[in-house]
């Protein structure tokens, strides 16, 4: 049987570079999908230095045409796609009355207008052949406004959510599911490099879990919801914030 196919956005490093390892690992062929193709390039080569089980494609999420071409560069390499994980973003923080209309742009380009792109790109290919699993990483921040987040980008999390349903419900005739994981705050880089030491104490110390959440797990619950086995899995946003907020 052939390996199943996924793309991922955002793939070179942090939650991306955690997503790529593990469905790798699970037997996918993945292409790495990113703005930073050098980074992207250098991780597809660890994992498969002749570019048969994973290979990097430069793909700015905010732009379909780009969507498009990596979903052909895939095709063309492997012959198929199953699942797509929208997982590229990108935060500022700034206070919300301070926010530009510059900034708010940008930060809804890359967190949200992705998603819509990817799920139009990727859904539309996905119905046609009558197959597709779509995961967006969402974000505990796009539910309840965030903590150390700006609100633009809280902003674009809640709307991604929303778009999860939109597509989970259009397309789950053609048996595609689109659902969402909303993570809380992770152990990655990012998080360490830009919110300040005491702050990031204060936070953890409001985690009914006690610390940060591990991009690895949230990697295992994208490939469960990836797998064909996955239908009935659908339109939903899947919580994984250590407590923070439950419902
Ligand atoms: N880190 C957390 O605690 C946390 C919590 C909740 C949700 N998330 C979400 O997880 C996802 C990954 O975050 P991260 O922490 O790994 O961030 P990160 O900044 O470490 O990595 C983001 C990756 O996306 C790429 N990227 C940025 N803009 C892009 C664009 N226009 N097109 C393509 N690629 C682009 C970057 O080059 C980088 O490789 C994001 O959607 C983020 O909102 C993260």
């Amino acid at each position: 049987m052939s390996k199943r196919v996924v793309l991922v956005t955002g793939a070179a490093r942090g939650l991306g570079e955690a997503l790529t390892r593990r469905f790798h690992q699970a037997g996918y062929n993945v292409a790495l999908g990113d703005i930073a193709v050098d980074a992207a390039e250098a991780l597809a080569r660890e994992l498969s230095s002749d570019g048969s089980g994973a290979f990097a494609v430069k793909l700015d999420v905010t732009k379909k045409a780009d969507f498009e071409a990596a979903r052909d560069a895939i095709l063309d390499r492997w012959g198929a796609v199953d699942v797509l994980v929208n997982n590229a973003g990108a935060s500022k923080v700034v206070p919300v009355m301070e926010i530009t209309a510059g900034q708010f742009d940008d930060v809804i380009s890359v967190n949200l207008r992705s998603v819509l792109f990817g799920c139009q790109v990727f859904g539309q290919h996905f119905a046609t052949r009558g197959a597709g699993r779509i995961v967006n990483i969402a974000s505990l921040a796009g539910q309840n406004g965030g903590s150390a987040t700006g609100a633009h980008y809280a902003a674009a999390k809640g709307g991604a959510l929303t778009l999860t349903k939109v597509f989970a419900r259009d397309l789950s005739a053609h048996g595609v599911t689109v659902n969402a994981i909303s993570p809380g705050p992770l152990d990655l880089p990012i998080v360490h490099e830009s919110v300040p030491a005491e702050t990031l104490d204060n936070i953890i110390a409001r985690i009914p879990a006690g610390r940060l959440g591990s991009a690895s797990y949230i990697a295992d619950v994208a490939v469960l919801l990836a797998s064909a086995d996955a239908y009935f899995a659908n339109g939903a946003c899947w919580d994984i914030n250590g407590g923070l907020s439950m419902r």
